[in-house]
């Protein structure tokens, strides 16, 4: 048997890596329109930052990979971004400094899911938080970006639906009413539910198993339990993105499945054939609690986070072209090792010059190597061939137009770079 890949994980290809690259390339493009700079944090975290067992809840998920290091200290390797730049925003005191800190950041997670089309156990986020202020403007901003991310990517069938969960009061009160209408049917829910009932009765609604039970099709919604103050900055919001004018829609019953949030939610659904159940592209939202719970002063934050795998296949879907511009400008063939001296000078002197330059390095027949030129695709060929090289040249081949000519050895720099600038 042979060693294979730990179940829900993926290898990128090199023949896929390059919409990687060109995903990771548009992000850092827009993301800068928004004057926001990028954040890196460790993949593991002790594991206090994303569990408390002392408030009864898992902040995050509980879904992650917990162990115990030769030193018997509990980590986490991390299942979102949101918790770890929080931890790293207080350590380093950034707030400190800056009263708005506005970051992105690019990278793995990990969650012990049950793996399926567009869910792995490690999968990718992109995701953006901007912590210190709280003010509905911000929210909208952060909204903004979102909807302005997917547009301009080109993303075809894509909504983007927003809710508010109010603040603590409204939350609490919510939860609630939650209780007393999910209680009479608790032996109807399954076995998650039952414990959420007590735990997080909010995410009984984003239940993949009771979404169609008609206890959860009735349940109340946030927008029924909201108080004033929650119910004015909800509305500031929306008076902001009409302002903006993007398109977007009201979902009383978005929850959001994170236990950390309050105030503003939002999610980014594709509505893309083939797509399935796993159609959230993206989503987040205002956290009141996070940056004090991880021992820092009392300052909310929002963001968000698209999972990157269904980003691509978003993009796939919508037929946006994302094929790779890395073109092989040379291919040097050579005929004996005496020439691959020749052609490694040569391929030395292409590259300096900025030349996307590759050579053969088996003792393959001329015509296997001329082919293996043609299935990378080079613009054009130089052929070192014993009879060329006596006379000081070598053969370069058009591979469009399939002209052939004989350049001295020292003029071939200076051949096709007149070839491939014309
Ligand atoms: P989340 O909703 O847990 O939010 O994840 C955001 C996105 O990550 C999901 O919509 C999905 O596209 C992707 N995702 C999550 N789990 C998986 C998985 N197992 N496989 C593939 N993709 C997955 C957060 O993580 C929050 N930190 C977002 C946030 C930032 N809220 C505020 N700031």
């Amino acid at each position: 048997m042979g060693i294979n890949k730990v179940k829900g994980t993926y290898d990128v290809l090199p023949n896929e890596s390059h919409k990687w690259i060109m995903l990771e390339k548009k992000i850092r493009d827009i993301l800068s329109l928004y004057h926001m700079r990028e954040m890196r944090t460790p993949m593991m975290e002790y594991s206090n930052v994303f569990h408390r067992d002392s408030e009864g809840s898992d902040m995050v998920t509980k879904e992650t990979y917990d162990f115990v290091d030769r030193s018997n200290r509990a980590l986490t390797l991390r299942p979102e971004g949101t918790a770890g730049v929080i931890r790293a925003y207080v350590e380093n005191k950034l707030y400190a400094s800056q009263e708005l800190e506005k970051v992105f950041y690019i990278g793995p997670n990990f969650r012990y899911e049950r793996p399926q089309k567009g869910r792995y156990r490690q999968f990718y986020q992109f995701g953006v938080e901007a912590i210190g202020t709280v003010d509905p403007a911000l929210d909208a901003e952060i909204v903004i970006l979102a909807y302005d991310f997917i547009t301009r990517l080109g993303l075809k069938g894509v909504k983007v639906r927003v809710n508010t969960l109010g603040d603590e009061a409204s939350r609490s009160a919510y939860q609630e009413a939650l209780v007393k209408h999910f209680t009479p049917h608790k032996d109807e829910l399954c076995s998650d539910c039952k414990v959420r009932i007590d735990k997080n009765p909010l995410r009984i609604l984003d239940c993949k198993i009771d979404h169609k039970h008609q206890a959860v099709i009735d349940a109340p919604t946030p927008l029924d339990l909201l108080n004033e103050t929650s119910k004015a900055y909800f509305d500031e919001v929306i008076r902001y993105l009409d302002a903006a004018g993007i398109s977007y829609e009201i979902a009383p019953k978005l929850v959001r499945g994170l236990d950390y949030y309050s105030h503003t939610v939002f999610e980014i659904e594709a509505d893309i054939e083939g797509f399935g159940a796993q159609n959230v592209l993206g989503g987040g939202g205002r956290y009141q609690n996070l940056v004090k719970e991880l021992g820092g002063p009392d300052l909310g934050g929002i963001g968000f986070a698209f999972g990157m795998e269904r980003l691509l296949m978003a993009i796939e879907a919508s037929d946006i072209d994302f094929s790779s511009d890395l073109a092989l400008d040379c291919f040097v063939i050579t005929m004996t090792k005496d020439l691959r001296k020749i052609a490694t000078k040569l391929l030395y002197d292409l590259r300096a010059q900025d030349f996307v330059a590759d050579m053969n390095y088996t003792d393959k027949a001329f015509k296997g190597q001329f082919k293996q030129a043609l299935r990378l695709g080079a613009k054009y060929i130089v052929i070192l061939g014993e009879e060329e090289a006596k006379k000081g040249v070598a053969s370069i081949k058009d591979t469009k137009t399939e002209v052939q000519e004989e350049v001295k050895l020292e003029d071939i720099i200076l051949y096709l770079k007149h070839k491939l600038e014309s």
